[in-house]
């Protein structure tokens, strides 16, 4: 594999926590490479020691297989979690501050068109929206022209439109051939814009793979989901061709035998009003991992 970064066995122990505990992947380049797990998971401590920012415990990071160097610094951006803008100036202000502290630094106008900033390009950042104020964090982001970019929640606190457009603009900087590493807790933005993803949970990780090999791996089938046949908690079971689960008052059934579950629900009665079918994702399948969902 080629990858941009790579980190081998971290380990971040706190007085009494241990944020991460024992994590090794690479990156490969030029990819979208998802960093996913509830809160507390130990994916910002694993992005900050990859960022250079905090020391592990133990462990190495290497960038393009050598340790991370001052020279580093120019090659990534990087998009906190939790970040202040300086106030009383405009958004353009803003991009040429920040763009004089690099040496070649993207022009003005480009990161304008790629992150949308035109609209809002005199307005105070005091004054932005939190999908704007996004819209400018990636933009400084992106300043150094980074080989490797590194977005901790980029899209969390969004409205479904803001967040959208924000992916677009992802894909746009991915498609520029610069290689993104994100952290969310939306399984649906991970499936949707990430190329391979690690699921992380209590500073470990789980599993890591591309969204679409991980499902084939742990799911066979549909789940078919019956909102109202939960008050049958009598009803038998037996010769659905399914695997038969209850979740919140509602019943689910995993089967690749769809004509013969549905033959078989109606021949003992079950309540199907409401029924839904979906293809198993990544949210189901952290259910199936961690026994819990992801956003609880
Ligand atoms: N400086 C610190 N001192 C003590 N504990 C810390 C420190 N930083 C993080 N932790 C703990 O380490 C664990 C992992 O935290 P981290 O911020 O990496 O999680 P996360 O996956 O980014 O969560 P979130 O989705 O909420 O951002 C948490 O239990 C957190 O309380
Ligand atoms: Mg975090």
């Amino acid at each position: 594999m080629n990858a941009i970064i790579e980190v081998r066995e971290l380990r971040k122990r706190y007085k009494d926590v241990t944020a991460v505990d024992g994590v090794s992947f690479g990156v490969p380049e030029g990819i979208c490479f998802g960093l996913l797990g509830p809160n507390g998971a130990g994916k910002t401590t694993t992005i900050e020691i990859m960022e250079g920012l905090i020391e592990p415990t133990a462990g190495e990071v290497l960038f393009r297989n050598r340790p991370i160097d001052r020279r580093f610094k120019e090659k990534v951006g990087i998009q906190f979690q939790h970040t202040a803008l300086p106030e009383f100036i405009t958004v353009q202000e803003t991009l040429k501050l920040f763009s004089a502290f690099y040496p070649h630094p993207r022009p003005l106008k480009e990161l304008v068109d790629i992150c949308a900033l035109e609209e809002i390009i005199d307005r105070d950042n005091r004054k932005l929206s939190g999908g704007q104020r996004q819209r400018l964090l990636l933009a400084l982001a992106i300043i150094p022209q980074p080989e490797l970019v590194f977005l901790d929640e980029p899209t969390t606190g969004l409205d479904p439109q803001a967040r959208r457009n924000f992916w677009s603009l992802i894909e746009r900087v991915r498609s520029e051939g610069t290689t993104v590493l994100l952290t969310t807790h939306y399984m649906d933005e991970a499936q949707l814009l990430c190329d391979q993803v690690a699921i992380m949970d209590q500073g470990r990780i789980l599993e890591i793979d591309s969204p679409p090999s991980l499902l084939e791996r742990h799911f066979e089938g549909v789940v078919v989901r019956l909102p109202n046949a939960g008050g049958a908690a009598g009803h038998d079971h037996s010769g659905l061709p399914a695997d038969v689960k209850r979740n919140n008052g509602a019943i689910e059934l995993t089967t690749t035998q769809l004509d013969d579950t549905f033959r078989r629900l109606l021949e003992l009665g079950f309540n199907l009003d409401g029924f839904t079918i979906h293809k198993p994702n990544l949210e189901d399948l952290f259910i199936k991992l961690t026994g819990s969902s992801l956003r609880a």
